[in-house]
């Protein structure tokens, strides 16, 4: 059978302050109603027969209410504390049957051109069951460097690389043949946990004991502190030779940084002035004067004013105001 797994443990740190410890950017309901939890709930629902959640103590709740809304039953798993990608696909995994297919998707990003993406989730399946891990290949824009790079030659990869330099991320480019990794994958249960044991017993082994001794879905605090905090990019897709890739054909953004914000709001006509300003969150006249390339965030209880280029800073300084409130 085919399972989606949703991977919800994210703050969205970057999208302060749209994004809070309280209400992470994906259920917020920003888009008709809707929040990117739940557009993603949708998006999936016809293309699997089960459903699961991985989230936390701090989100189960938010995401119990979207299951409620849209009378999804589904299998929840939740973390005591986040351990990152490679633990949490690791429950997954554990929670399956072994040759269940598991199509792993983020709650936070935003696909278009439906037919698309459900025949590149139908192919993905069909290499699953043949025993491979499957990725979805984006056609980078530029050399960003939030993302995994797939080295590609028809739908074998050749390499991975997760998160390079801006140096090897523009040699990436250039050479032509890299895509970007869109962060969902999929896989039989059982050969995700095998590539993970070979690679990184560690975190193999002390998911299995935390899953073991969790109680209706409640993972135990202590043991999960013990699993190294890996994600499932470093952990396996760099190392795994079972990797193939499929294409994204589909329209695909991560709203993860005010960046790609700016860029997709800029794509749906959201227009900026003539020097690249942006306001999000707020429909008033906002003048800006001797100011390029600038993204001004409102919202009620805060606002945040920043270079576009300095969108990846925002996380550093996320804890630091977040204590703010
Ligand atoms: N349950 C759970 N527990 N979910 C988690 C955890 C965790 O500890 N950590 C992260 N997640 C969820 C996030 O909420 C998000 O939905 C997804 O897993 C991916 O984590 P990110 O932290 O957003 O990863 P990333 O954006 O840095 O990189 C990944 O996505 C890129 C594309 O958006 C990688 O797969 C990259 O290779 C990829 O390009
Ligand atoms: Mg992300």
């Amino acid at each position: 059978s085919i399972t989606h797994v949703i991977l919800t443990g994210g703050v969205g740190s970057r999208l302060w302050p749209l994004s809070r410890k309280s209400r992470p950017k994906q259920y917020l309901e920003i888009f008709e109603g809707k929040s990117l939890f739940e557009m993603t709930v949708d998006r999936n629902s016809h293309l699997a027969n089960k459903v699961m959640v991985v989230g936390n103590v701090d989100n189960h709740q938010l995401s119990g209410k979207v299951m409620e809304k849209t009378s999804t039953s589904y299998i929840n798993i939740i973390e005591a504390t986040p351990r990152n990608t490679a633990a949490a696909i690791a429950f997954a995994a554990f929670a399956s049957d072994p040759d269940d297919i598991l199509i792993i998707t983020p709650s936070d990003h935003i696909i278009d051109q439906m037919e698309n993406y459900n025949k590149a989730i139908n192919e993905a399946v069909l290499k699953a069951n043949d025993g491979f891990i499957v990725t979805f290949g984006v056609i980078p824009t530029k050399p960003e460097t939030g993302y995994g790079y797939i080295e590609a030659e028809g739908d074998n990869v050749i390499s991975f690389r997760e998160k390079p330099n801006e140096t090897t991320a523009k040699d990436f480019i250039a050479k032509g043949n890299f895509l970007w990794n869109s962060g969902m994958f999929c896989f039989k249960a059982s050969v995700l946990l095998e590539e993970l044991k070979k690679f990184q017993p560690d975190v193999y082994e002390k998911s299995k004991v935390v899953w073991e001794a969790s109680k209706q879905g409640f993972l135990d605090l202590n043991l999960s502190m013990e699993i190294p905090s890996i994600s499932i990019d470093y952990a396996v897709m760099e190392r795994s030779k079972k990797i193939k890739v499929v294409p994204a054909s589909f329209s695909w953004s991560d709203l993860g940084s005010f960046e790609s914000v700016y860029d997709y709001l800029n794509l749906k006509g959201h227009s900026t002035d003539a020097n690249g300003n942006m306001v999000i969150g707020c429909d008033k006249h906002t003048t800006f004067l001797g100011l390029k390339n600038t993204i001004f965030v409102y919202t009620e209880t805060a606002n945040l004013i920043l270079q576009k280029e300095s969108s990846q800073d925002v996380k550093d300084i996320y804890s630091e105001l977040e204590k703010q409130n």
